[in-house]
This record gives C-alpha cells, structure tokens and sequence, in this order.
C-alpha cells in the first residue's frame, strides 16, 4: 500500500470523535509531559472542545535539567488552556525507593500519574464542574510494545494504568506513528520547537537510572545528559542521551584510585521508533563527550557508547 496520511483529514475527523466524546459540556484533564505527543492530543481537543481542557504537568523529579521550567513557559506562551503544575518529586521518589525492576519501575509510576491527575480532578471540581475525561498522548507504537502478544515493556500510559481509573480515556492519537504526530502538530501550526523535540519516555530517568533510583543517581545522570544534549543538539539525530548504569568501575583520578559509575551514551536515528539504528557519532564528538563527561561529573569514571539497534535492544536502556 502507498504511505497517504492527510493530517488535515486526520484532524477533522478526529475533532468530530472527541467532540462526540466530550457531548454535553464534558470536560477533561490532560497529562502533559512536554512531549510532541501529549502537547499534539492536547491542542486537537483544546481546539475541538474549547473550554473542555486543563492540562496538568507532574514534575516527577525524573526531568531532565531545567525541563520542568521549560516545558512551562513553552505551554503558556502557545496556549491559551488552563495548565497546573505539580510538584511531586518526593512522591515518586519513595514510591521509587528500592525498585530495581524495570515492570515494576514503570507500573509504579504509570499509578502514580493517574493518582496524582484523579487528586486534581477533585481539586478542579469546584471550579470547573466535574470531569470525566482523560487526555493522553498514547501513541500506536505504545499500544503495540504493551500489549500481550506483541509485549516489549509496560508504556507508563498503557500498560502501566491501574485498573480501577475513574476516568475515561481520551487518546487522539492512539492510531498514529510519531511521524504522523509530528505532521499533524505541524498542520496545528505548534511550533518547530515542540514539534521536533525528540521523545523523552513518560517514566523520564527512570528507565534511564539503572537499578535503584536516588535523588544522588539522578543528579549524576543530569549533569551527564545535560553535556550529552549540549554535545548533540542540532545534529538531527532522533534520539541521544545518556544512561546511568548500576555497575562501578575502578579508573584512576588524579593519580589515585577512582570507584565510580559507569555511564553510556545512546544515541539512535528512527523514523517510528519501532526499529532504531545506533548512530554513528564522529570520533572527534566522542572524545569530546568522554573528555568533557569524566571531567565535569566527577562520579563517572567510565564512559561506554551503546552501538545495538532495535530489535534487539530497545531504544531505551529498561
Ligand atoms: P523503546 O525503549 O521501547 O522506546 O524502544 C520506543 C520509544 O518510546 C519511548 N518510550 C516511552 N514513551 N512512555 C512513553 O511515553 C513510556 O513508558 C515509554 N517507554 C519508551 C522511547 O523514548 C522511544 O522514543
């Protein structure tokens, strides 16, 4: 079949299914992780049922530096909806406390997520009536990785729901690959900026902190990501970061012993995510990004560059 996805057709259509959904002065919560897919479902709805929508941010502690502020400021400025921010960072981290298991890490927070957005229903309810739906940003390759006869990993937003959710699920999206999602948000006329940000998974470091989670792991992971971001921006590539792996090595740091962590750098070009190929950064930016990662953040002592592709390795590390 040849590819003939119409995003302008896509959106009129969709804009009739949720406002079937939302008949009635229904009114919906949308989970916004600053992601192109939670930002895309929440301007399809914003501008099918205006009024219907309030976007929710939870700043997990699982961002990357200086995300949470960004994410803000981005929203405000291109919409004009509604947006709570939450702070629950020391939440997510005890319910994340002694987790090692990549399930388990996921299923913890996909619950936390729908327990922090039913708290602000009833907080909402008040002032803005009661509300029944749940905007997501699910996007098909989600549906497909969580579901049995296909199961990769449990998506934070499929797989990891609780069951006894007191919302119904709104997910525009849920039939689309994220180049699709990228030309509807485009023919939305969101900006480059949001449009082409590259994914960053709703568990956020979790899935990149390998084994236990502490707040010590994660600042060392930031600091890492954050030369990784520096290092690769602008350089097209689908997606690049770094990931904090659970294993110790011994270096030597100014001529004495080093016992510190050993961190990787992933980086991947895509064009769905459901099969993804290693990039091939050049020496010159390796070596760079090796200089730069064991001088700054003290904690690494090794650095390792992941060269598997998709299938076999996922594109995230858990
Ligand atoms: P994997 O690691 O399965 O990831 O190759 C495929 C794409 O999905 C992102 N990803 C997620 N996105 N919730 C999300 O919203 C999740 O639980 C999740 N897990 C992985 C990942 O970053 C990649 O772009």
């Amino acid at each position: 079949m040849t590819k003939n996805f119409d995003a302008q057709a896509f959106i009129a259509n969709v804009t009739q299914e949720i406002q079937t959904q939302l008949a009635g002065g229904k009114k919906a919560l949308c989970g916004l992780s600053g992601g192109v897919d939670s930002v895309v479902a929440a301007a399809l709805v914003h501008n099918a049922v205006p009024g219907a929508l309030t976007c929710v941010y939870v700043d997990t502690g699982l961002m990357r530096t200086g995300e949470t502020d960004e994410v803000e400021s981005v929203f405000r400025q291109q919409f004009n909806a509604p947006l709570v921010r939450v702070d629950a960072q020391d939440h997510f981290l005890q319910l994340l406390q002694g987790v090692t298991d990549p399930e388990q890490k996921r299923k913890i927070i996909g619950e936390a997520f729908v327990r922090m957005f039913e708290a602000q229903k009833e907080a909402l309810a008040q002032e803005h009536g009661k509300i029944h739906g749940l905007v997501q940003g699910t996007i098909y390759p989600d549906i497909l990785e969580s579901q049995s006869g296909d199961f990769v990993k449990s998506h934070h937003n499929v797989g990891g729901l609780p069951e006894d959710m007191d919302f119904e699920l709104v997910e525009p999206l849920r039939t689309l690959y994220k180049d699709e999602v990228r030309a509807v948000g485009q023919a939305l006329g969101l900006p480059d900026s949001m449009v082409f940000r590259q994914p960053f998974p709703g568990p956020g470091l979790a899935v990149r902190c390998i084994g236990e989670i502490t707040r010590e792991k994660l600042d060392i992971l930031r600091a890492a990501d954050l030369i990784v971001r520096q290092e690769l921006d602008g350089m097209g590539i689908w997606q690049y970061f770094a990931v904090l792996t659970d294993m110790r090595s011994v270096g030597v740091r100014e001529g004495k012993r080093a016992y510190g962590y050993v961190a990787a750098v992933r980086a991947v070009s895509s064009v769905d995510a459901m099969t993804a190929n290693w990039f091939p950064i050049p020496h010159e930016k390796l070596e760079v990004l090796s200089q730069r990662i064991t001088a700054e953040v003290p904690d690494i002592c090794r650095l390792v560059y992941d060269i598997t592709n998709k299938p076999v390795g996922t594109i995230e590390w858990e």
